[in-house]
């Protein structure tokens, strides 16, 4: 490929580029690889076509422009997404957050109205982004976010003072809640819900750039949900709630386990598209 050194040429090259290999967010992905390598904005394009882009920026955008054509979604290429407004940093090791599961932020902000909780758990944490979100929403809280990779809790950790809710988070590795010994008001969880058969049938982009860790929920997809409703009695203060992201296709099964552990299911809220995205679980009353 042979990149244009002026600022807009080179955005409609990589944009042309982008499109022709079928990416459907072409102009999107070229404005901010630009941004990562150059620091020029959307306005930068339009106000000062002409800017001259250094060689070595512009060996650096052909690397990324290649990553993305192969495939890589491009908050892997840029190493960080944007999540209810917050940035996050993500890795290897952490799930790249989806705007679906935001969902479970709003719920949680709907369920606490006229009861802020105090504290919060967020059972597999991952790059921390649905803990720090409920944190920035509610002050006067802490929280605890656990998950089973140490490298996703570094990651967490950074993004936690990055977005400045540093002194009121602690990130620790566990399997789900087992070694803790105090309890939450509010619970929330976005487990691997995937079942083992799903997953070579998901796309390259998920399939090649998340990790397993953070999809997979064994043969029924079922498992996280089992593991930790069986323990969560220990860690819900009475009267907390907990919320869990699911699968489209798993809310009876859900509902079924938090009820054979002894919980109310208070709710099941369905997205946009009309699907069941986040069951609400009740323990018992203040
Ligand atoms: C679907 S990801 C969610 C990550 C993040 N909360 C989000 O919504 O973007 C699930 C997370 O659970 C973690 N995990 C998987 N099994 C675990 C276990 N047994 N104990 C703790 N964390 C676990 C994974 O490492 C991953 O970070």
């Amino acid at each position: 490929m042979k990149f244009p050194d002026q600022l807009s040429d080179l955005y409609k090259y990589m944009q042309a580029e982008l499109v022709r290999a079928g990416i459907q967010t072409a102009s999107q992905d070229a404005r901010m690889i630009i941004q990562k390598h150059t620091g020029y904005e959307w306005a930068d394009i339009i106000a000062s076509p002409d800017i001259k882009i250094k060689k070595e920026a512009l060996i650096e955008i052909e690397k990324d422009i290649l990553r993305r054509i192969n495939g890589e979604p491009v908050s892997r290429i840029l190493g960080e997404r944007e999540f209810w407004g917050l940035k996050f940093k993500i890795n290897e090791e952490t799930l790249d957050p989806r705007p679906d599961t935001e969902m479970l932020v709003e719920i949680a902000l709907r369920s606490c109205v006229g009861k802020q909780p105090q504290t919060i758990l967020d059972l597999g944490t991952g790059s921390g982004c649905i803990l720090i979100a409920l944190l920035k929403e509610f002050p006067d809280a802490i929280g605890v976010g656990i998950d089973k990779s140490l490298s996703a809790l570094k990651i967490a950790r950074y993004n936690a003072k990055y977005n400045e809710v540093e002194e009121r988070s602690s990130f620790f590795c566990g399997f789900w809640g087992q070694a803790l010994n105090k309890k939450f008001d509010l619970i929330v969880s976005n487990p691997p819900y995937i079942s083992n058969q799903i997953i070579p049938t998901l796309p390259k982009e998920v399939q090649n750039y998340d990790p397993i860790l953070a999809l997979e929920g064994g043969n029924d997809g079922l498992k996280a949900y089992r593991d930790i409703l069986k323990e969560i009695n220990a860690y819900i203060k009475q009267g907390g709630i907990a919320l869990f992201e699911i699968g489209y296709d798993q809310q009876k099964d859900v509902m079924r386990l938090a009820e054979e552990s002894g919980f109310s299911v208070r709710d099941v809220h369905h997205d946009f598209a009309g699907q069941a995205r986040v069951v609400d679980i009740s323990c018992g009353d203040k």
